[in-house]
């Protein structure tokens, strides 16, 4: 993993970009884009958790008593912002299958571009929980402070925000923001389109996740 700006972290592992390669080819089927999507959001979910606290324990093997480790701290959320986040969600639970999973929904309005709110259900105590922000595409940045802004109201302080693919207008807005939420991406492009699509991207990653086009 390699820090590129502040706090902006992109996977250069060679297994995540052979499938984010994949992933961008207009070829692949949805079938095959919702398996690759889970398994670069599991690689991913390995390193972003790579600094979760653990605390010293003792377990008794076959053998004998033995020191041994467990993760301590705050327990994990998981927030797929609907839908295309969705598809990261499988992924991360395969790694950390008692993380509680809220849902944010916002679209962007075609005209304004700007995120309208259509659906929150959180965890209730999601004031104390490591929240990890999932959406596959950081394009303008909008719906992503959007989601941020609910989940501060809500007394979320510890984030991260985890996409496959990262605009750099998208990390100035959300930098802006939230100076204090780390990005994880598996590729950063190099900038939107009039329609606000990622360019090179890999397209409308809902459409593509679930078969909408
Ligand atoms: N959302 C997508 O699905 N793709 C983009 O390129 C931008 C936003």
């Amino acid at each position: 993993m390699e820090e590129q700006l502040d706090d902006v972290f992109i996977f250069d592992h060679p297994l995540i970009q052979h499938k984010m390669s994949k992933l961008r080819d207009k070829h692949t089927t949805s079938k095959e884009f919702r398996e690759i999507v889970n398994e670069i959001s599991m690689l991913m979910a390995y390193e972003v958790t790579r600094d979760m606290p653990l605390r010293e324990i003792e377990v008794e093997t076959p053998i004998c008593k033995t020191k041994a480790y467990e993760i301590e701290g705050k327990k994990a959320a998981l927030i797929p912002i609907l839908r295309a986040g969705l598809g990261m969600v499988g992924g991360w639970l395969e790694l950390i299958p008692n993380a509680k999973v809220g849902h944010i929904g916002v679209y962007r309005d075609p005209q304004t571009f700007e995120a309208i709110e259509y659906y929150c259900k959180l965890p209730e105590d999601i004031g104390q929980r490591d929240v990890y922000l999932l959406d596959p595409m950081l394009a303008t940045g909008v719906s992503s402070v959007a989601c941020l802004d609910i989940l501060r109201r809500r007394g979320v302080k510890a984030c991260k925000f985890v996409c496959l693919i990262a605009a750099p207008e998208g990390i100035q807005t959300l930098r802006e923001a939230y100076p204090d939420v780390p990005i994880y991406c598996a590729a950063l492009d190099q900038c939107l389109n009039e329609h606000r699509y990622i360019v090179p991207g890999l397209g409308d990653a809902g459409d593509r996740l679930f078969g909408t086009k």
